[in-house]
């Protein structure tokens, strides 16, 4: 079995990625600078702090640990901040991955699974594949093209990138979890108002052209995501295509959201109707037949319901106090 080098393993994906590995006897390498992650969440392997800008300390890490493989996900990935600080997220996300790239060149290894998303799609009323046109309307969605495009150029390299729909849910033991800032992500915003931290929700814009107006999306659980990037490590071996869809295929809209997040906490949440946000595509669901017939990939949780109780057994494990703003 074999080191995995797992940048931003001490992050909310990584994590699940990590436990996944070591699930499989492979040795997850966490490698994180710990701007948005937890130590706390390391738990299955080494750790290493370090920046994916920083090309010596990458190399001092490959070095020590001889990874078969990196599995990609360091970066920030706030739409809303991207817009705000699109240079930031330039530096990190674009040039980070090409320092990482460089590192592993050095380092000799050829392989790697990078997180995409699919906000690299903009909008579309219908499901969307992989050869659906790009349309980045964020600096976030930008960076991400930016991303594949870096790993198509690099020669020699057996790559896979995998374009996850929102990432929902928590590991179902309560090892591991999402631990973001308050008011930065969906469905722990929820959550904290359901628990009354917060007076309502905002709802950004309810004048899209979705059947209640406001954002449709494809919730993917943390798990099943995790899965794919092992089916992925297997596949990069010897398969001809590079770029797949992570998603269940059905959109749910914010209104669905609350509704649903409501019946898995038995609290009602007031909310408030706010403009809509800049970068925010109207909907985004994926068709994600690709990775089922090719990695192959199976999602094991596909209801909404079971992502949010997963997410509600762990958010109601973790203190208010550990989480770092952006
Ligand atoms: N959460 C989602 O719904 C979603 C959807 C699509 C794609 N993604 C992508 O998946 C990846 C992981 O997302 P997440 O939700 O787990 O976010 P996260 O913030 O929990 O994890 C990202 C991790 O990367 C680390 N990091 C950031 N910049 C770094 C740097 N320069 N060097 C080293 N470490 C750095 C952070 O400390 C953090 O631990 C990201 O690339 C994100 O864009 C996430």
């Amino acid at each position: 079995m074999a080191n995995i080098l797992v940048t931003g393993g001490a992050g909310y994906i990584g994590s699940q990625i990590c436990k996944a590995l070591a699930a499989a006897g492979h040795t997850p390498v966490a490698y994180d600078n710990l701007s948005r992650g937890y130590e706390m969440l390391v738990r299955w392997g080494p750790f290493e702090r370090g920046d994916i800008t920083d090309g010596a300390r990458l190399a001092e890490v490959f070095l020590r640990h001889n990874p078969e493989a990196v599995i990609h996900l360091a970066g920030f990935a706030f739409v809303n901040e991207s817009v705000t600080k699109p240079e930031l997220y330039r530096l990190n996300n674009v040039e980070g991955t090409h320092t990482l790239l460089a590192a592993m060149r050095a380092a000799g290894v050829r392989r790697i699974v990078a997180s995409s998303s699919c906000s690299v799609y903009g909008s579309a009323s219908t499901l969307l594949n992989e050869n659906a046109a790009l349309a980045p309307l964020s600096p976030y969605a930008e960076s991400k093209v930016r991303m594949e495009q870096a790993l198509a150029a690099e020669s020699g390299l057996k790559w896979v990138a995998l374009r996850y729909f929102n990432a929902a849910g928590a590991d179902p033991a309560r090892d591991t979890g999402e631990i973001t800032a308050a008011g930065v992500r969906v469905i722990p915003n929820l959550f904290d108002t359901a628990l009354g931290l917060r007076p309502a929700f905002q709802i950004n814009g309810d004048d899209y052209p979705t059947p209640d107006g406001t954002c449709v999306r494809d919730y993917t659980h943390v798990c099943d995501i995790a899965e794919a990037h092992l089916n992925a490590l297997a596949y990069l071996e010897d398969g001809p295509l590079r770029i797949f869809n992570l998603g269940n295929g059905k959109g749910h809209s914010i209104r669905a959201l609350i509704q649903a997040v409501e019946a898995v906490t038995g609290r009602r949440i007031k909310v408030a109707v706010a403009q809509r946000r800049p970068g925010d595509p109207a909907s985004l669901v994926a068709d994600a037949g690709l990775a089922a017939r090719t990695l192959p990939w199976r999602p094991r949780y596909p209801d909404l319901a079971d992502m949010i109780a997963h997410a509600w057994a762990w958010h109601r494990k973790i203190p208010d106090t550990l989480r770092k703003a952006p």
